[in-house]
């Protein structure tokens, strides 16, 4: 009865380890895979791993077949004497330094392979230096950052790098601890508030690669995304070009009415170079200090932590989910706006007409994206 229930246990545990791993495993988005290595960072871990565990599915193979053959070879036989012991090992010293030299021999050999390759994947390459910043619960990227701390490109969400180079990344965090990871680029890398970690990111192949925050981070950690955009050479300049062009003041009437109401409602937290800067250099009201520089919004994919898309499939804009946001962003992503943290509701404060004016004149911020999602 004892070894009945026992045996019921385990298959249980069992089957709902079975079954939590199904579950879990389709919590990812689809577009984010790790089994695809697309970088050279990316494919060094994806050996290593693959080497790693390629020897424990020999070892795992190698230790079932062996526990059956035992089982049967010394099995209990009709006519054994059940109180005679069969021949004990016990001291063998043969056996005892058998199975304790395979393992280190085993394990040093990883060792071998896999240090080296995580001091060289932390070093500093030759190429640009693209800082990274992590906040609740977004990302920036800030390029060709001045020794006073100032760059005149900022981008939210969306790493844009140019086809065959490896950058480097300056990785930090404004607030709490969040980890940066673009698995087809490289691996994981924690942004601790106070410290700089080092990375590189590189594609052999234009392309959107998707990643996110895999450090626990608050509320909405699981909605803090980000995409790699992979661009050619000449589209890599033209976007360089087009992110150094500061806004203008809008001519047309309803877009200068919304530039008007940013003006009244967005710019403690928002900047838009060239009109609206008095939230840059992290004096955004929010307890990480930034919020989203949007003076090229429209030339993103994606917004919000790369939650919602900003263009759909036809590739006119996603006007419905972004008005969405700016009326009510809490109700959007989880957030504690009371507490600073995330984009504060205008759900009553502005008035439809309001909406549809302060949308005019976010669609006159750049735009479109030199590479769509697929
Ligand atoms: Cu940021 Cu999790």
């Amino acid at each position: 009865m004892k070894i009945r229930s026992y045996a019921a246990g385990r298959l249980i545990r069992g089957t709902s380890l079975v079954l939590m791993t199904v579950v879990l495993a389709s919590c990812a988005t689809g577009r984010i895979d790790p089994t695809d290595p697309v970088g050279e960072n990316a494919k060094q871990i994806d050996g290593l791993m693959r080497l790693s565990g390629y020897m424990a599915a020999a070892v795992g193979i190698f230790v079932a077949i062996a526990v059956v053959l035992v089982v049967v070879k010394f099995r209990e036989r009709p006519d054994d004497d059940p109180d005679e012991l069969p021949k004990q090992i016990h001291g063998n010293r043969k056996a005892e330094l058998t199975w304790t030299l395979i393992p280190v021999v085993l394990l040093v050999f990883l060792t071998v392979v896999t240090v080296p390759a995580v001091f060289d994947l932390s070093g500093k390459g030759d190429g640009r230096t693209i800082k990274v910043e992590a906040q609740q619960w977004w990302w920036q990227f800030s390029y060709d950052v001045d020794e006073d701390g100032t760059s005149d490109i900022i981008t939210a969400n969306e790493i844009v790098i140019p086809v065959g180079e490896e950058v480097n990344l300056e990785i930090l965090s404004n607030d709490v601890i969040h980890s940066f990871w673009i698995p087809q680029l490289n691996g994981k890398r924690d942004a601790v508030p106070g410290r700089v970690h080092h990375w590189r990111i590189s594609s052999p192949v234009p392309g959107i690669f998707y990643g996110e925050c895999v450090e626990f981070c608050g509320l909405s950690h699981a909605d803090m995304q980000m995409r790699a955009v992979v661009l050619e050479n000449d589209d890599y300049d033209a976007w360089v070009l087009e992110q150094l062009t500061p806004a203008t003041v809008p001519t047309n009437d309803a877009a200068k009415r919304g530039y008007d109401l940013f003006g009244r409602h967005c710019v403690s937290c928002h900047v838009v170079n060239g009109v609206y800067e008095s939230a840059a250099d992290g004096n955004a009201n929010l307890t990480s200090g930034y919020a989203p520089n949007l003076t090229h919004l429209m030339t993103r994919t994606s917004f919000a932590g790369s939650v919602f898309e900003l263009y759909k499939d036809d590739g006119s804009v996603n006007v419905a989910d972004l008005r969405e946001w700016v009326r009510n962003a809490p109700g959007q992503k989880a957030a504690r706006p009371e507490n600073r943290q995330g984009m504060i509701s205008f759900a009553e404060t502005l008035s439809d007409s309001e909406l549809d004016d302060l949308l005019t004149y976010l669609l006159t911020l750049g735009g479109p994206p030199p590479l769509m999602p697929n």
